[in-house]
């Protein structure tokens, strides 16, 4: 068994002998997030995994995110962690239910939040992630239906932001569901003037009273224009690693989910689901790696691409 210390540089040594690049979500563990080359959301992401010139990227992040740097980069290898690291809103959209659902309504245009399967990308028109959801709805004619799978709490944000109706998928993500405004009520007790800082994965009460609704990369430029001294970050805690070294001079405080008495923030199990042992050990033996049917993956390219022209 080796310490952190000791994991940190093996993990930096293989990089470098393999071409590897590390690209890290802000919900990994904070030594994660330290090592990685870059460290995003899922649209900064995605753009690295397109422009990336190295051999291997080991993704340290969810299935759903490693499939997207996989369809990107068909000739690269593809590593993750841990295979299990899933996702609530991509199991909530299996890919039988979603084509009966395009069948059901075959003049709809599906767009489809990155949180989803490669399967569930290859029959969508058009991906969006948090941060571009609102410019890719605009970007659709008026008049033309749509159909929004799989986070039905962001699909009604994005029907109040945008004013265009569309058919949502009944899908919505574990832990920002799991936000408790009872609590959050709590923390405004201590800090009364702290503002609620939420991704629009949240519940549409809790957006309702938030200061700033944003993806993660959204909500950490919120924080270092915004000038006021204390937020409640209602997102997966990682963030707050990045955020803290941002504005270290601010209050953050990760808001209170349900199940949580003692008042801590909510983690995503899956996120956590990389260690920097795991992830030593993926680099190491070149395994686990994502594998994709061919045709699966030219089909889901499309979506992807036409996403990333247009954000
Ligand atoms: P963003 O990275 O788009 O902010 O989404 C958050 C999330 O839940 C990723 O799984
Ligand atoms: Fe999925 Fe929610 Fe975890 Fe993001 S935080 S990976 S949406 S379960």
């Amino acid at each position: 068994m080796y310490n952190s210390e000791e994991l940190k540089d093996k993990i930096l040594k293989l990089k470098k002998e393999k071409n590897a690049v590390i690209l890290a979500h802000y919900y990994q563990e904070e030594a994660i997030q330290d090592i990685a080359d870059f460290v995003g959301d899922s649209l900064e992401l995605s753009r690295k995994a397109s422009q990336t010139d190295s051999e291997i990227i080991v993704f340290a992040g969810v299935h759903f995110m490693a499939e997207t740097a996989k369809i990107l980069n068909p000739n690269k290898k593809v590593l993750l962690p841990d295979l299990d690291a899933g996702c609530s809103l991509a199991d909530a959209c299996s890919a039988d239910e979603f084509a009966n659902f395009r069948y059901q309504y075959p003049d709809h245009l599906a767009i489809s939040y990155i949180n989803c399967s490669a399967e569930v990308k290859a029959m969508s028109d058009l991906i969006c992630t948090s941060a571009n959801a609102v410019k890719i709805i605009q970007s659709i004619p008026k008049g033309q239906p749509i159909l929004f799978a799989p986070d039905k709490n962001l699909g009604k944000y994005l029907i109040r932001e945008t004013g265009r109706d569309m058919l949502l998928w009944e899908g919505a993500c574990m832990v920002h569901e799991a936000f408790s405004i009872e609590k959050i009520m709590e923390v405004w007790k201590k800090y009364p003037k702290a503002k609620l800082v939420a991704h629009p994965e949240s519940e549409p009460h809790l957006l309702k009273v938030a200061d700033f609704v944003g993806s993660t990369s959204a909500m950490l430029k919120f924080v270092q224009k915004d000038d006021h001294p204390s937020y409640i970050i209602a997102t997966e805690a990682g963030i707050l690693h990045e955020m803290q070294k941002a504005v270290p001079q601010k209050v953050l405080i990760p808001a209170p989910s349900h199940e949580n008495n003692t008042c801590a923030c909510s983690e995503c199990a899956f996120m956590k689901m990389n260690s920097l042992e795991n992830l030593y050990q993926c680099l190491k033996l070149g395994a686990p790696e994502i594998t994709l049917d061919p045709d699966i993956q030219t089909k889901a390219l499309l979506p992807i691409q036409k996403m990333l022209n247009i954000s």
